[in-house]
């Protein structure tokens, strides 16, 4: 299967390639595919006709949306081994930041409360287009939120992806935890005009006019392209399966994110996996198909955000589905229904 895996992407992995920095990468890929995770990679790739490509910004800062499975560890920036600030206190926390985003529930055990870690979601160290990317994004903030209804720090957004996706505690705003995923996400940051977004930031949407109402959500269909495109990673069950060192997080039950979190809304999910998974074919999944996977694993039982009645002070999105605006979750009603499930 690992052969298949990779074979499907070697093609367009080659095409695609460019010099990446491998910090750890799974000894098994390296050893099967070695392209792309060379550190001494020269700076940039020669053009077919010799001439030397020219690398926009976000090429040189990011890992391509395409990039396949043997990719799954390639950093653009590793600060394990580039150039980091003088300041040592500063270099330590950036690299500690950087740990806790690749391996959370080891490095910030205090305040992480499933088997999540930062990166299953943040591909590729958050260093990943497509994959809700974080560099560049230090520059954004404060901006104002609807869910929380205030206005919202770089500090505060972490903090909430600890509540929410990692269904734990808030580290406090003076915790060397905050401090150091703050101090690696501003050090991606670097360079970007304060108070612009950068354009590969929020690109993860389905366009208004492709999303389907929900009651249009067809969980059952959801659920039999996810037999035949994820569960070779995820399983079944949707706990995960190790493939060579790299193990996806639970996409649902207790060990999961919890229902308050940014990816228990459908078109948010859906949004996300539209342009990243299958990882072996991130792109490949149409509008309409990303739409009903993620109302199949929004169907699903996950664990409960306690402060969900203080959301949305304007009111909740239709694809909050998991939200007391309705009695009781419509895609799960749905596929409970199908599966002929008394309720
Ligand atoms: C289950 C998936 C998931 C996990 C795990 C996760 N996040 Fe997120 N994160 C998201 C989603 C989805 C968004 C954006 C969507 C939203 O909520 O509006 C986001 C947004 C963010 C943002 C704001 C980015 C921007 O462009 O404004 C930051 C910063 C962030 N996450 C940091 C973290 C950190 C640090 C961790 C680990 C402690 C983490 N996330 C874990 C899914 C996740
Ligand atoms: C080739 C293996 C593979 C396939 C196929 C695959 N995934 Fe993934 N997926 C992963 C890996 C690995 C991660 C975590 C990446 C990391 O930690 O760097 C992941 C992450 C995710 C995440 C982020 C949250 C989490 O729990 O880790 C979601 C959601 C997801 N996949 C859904 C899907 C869906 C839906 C499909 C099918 C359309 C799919 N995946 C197909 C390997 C795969």
């Amino acid at each position: 299967m690992l052969d298949a895996i990779l074979l499907a992407n070697s093609q367009e992995e080659t095409r695609r390639m460019r010099p990446t920095v491998c910090s750890f990468a799974a000894a098994a890929f390296a050893a099967l595919v070695l392209t792309g995770c060379d550190a001494d990679s020269p700076p940039a790739r020669p053009d077919e006709d010799g001439s030397e490509q020219s690398v926009d910004d976000s090429e040189a800062r990011l890992i391509p949306q395409t990039a396949g499975f043997d990719q799954v560890r390639a950093l653009a920036l590793d600060p394990h081994s580039a150039e980091l600030p003088d300041d040592s206190l500063l270099a330590g926390q950036i690299r500690r930041g950087f740990d806790i985003i690749t391996n959370t529930p080891v490095h910030a055990p205090r305040y992480s409360g499933n088997a999540m870690t930062c990166a299953n979601c943040h591909l590729n160290a958050g260093q990943r287009e497509r994959a809700l990317p974080l560099v560049g994004v230090a520059a954004v903030f404060p901006v104002s939120r609807a869910r929380e209804g205030r206005l919202f720090s770089l500090e505060d957004r972490i903090r909430g992806c600890f509540m929410r996706s990692m269904n734990g505690t808030a580290p406090p705003y003076d915790s060397e935890e905050l401090l150091a995923v703050s101090a690696y996400i501003h050090w991606l940051s670097r360079g970007q005009s304060l108070g612009e977004s950068p354009p590969w930031r929020g690109l993860n949407t389905i366009p208004e006019e492709s999303r389907l109402a929900i009651d249009r959500l067809d969980p059952v269909l959801g659920e039999s392209i996810f037999r035949q495109q994820c569960t070779m990673c995820h399983g079944v069950d949707g706990q995960g399966v190790d493939i060579g060192g790299v193990k996806p997080g639970p996409l649902w039950g207790d060990s999961s994110w919890n229902d308050g979190a940014g990816l228990s809304r459908v078109y948010t999910l859906a949004g996300y996996l539209r342009y990243t998974m299958p990882l072996t074919a991130p792109g490949t999944l149409t509008d309409e198909q990303a739409q009903h996977v993620a109302a199949y694993i929004n169907a699903q039982e996950r664990p409960t955000y306690p402060d969900k009645a203080n959301d949305y002070p304007a009111g909740a999105p239709v694809d909050a589905v998991y939200y007391p605006r309705y009695d009781e979750n419509p895609v799960r009603a749905r596929l409970l229904e199908a599966s002929g499930v008394d309720r």
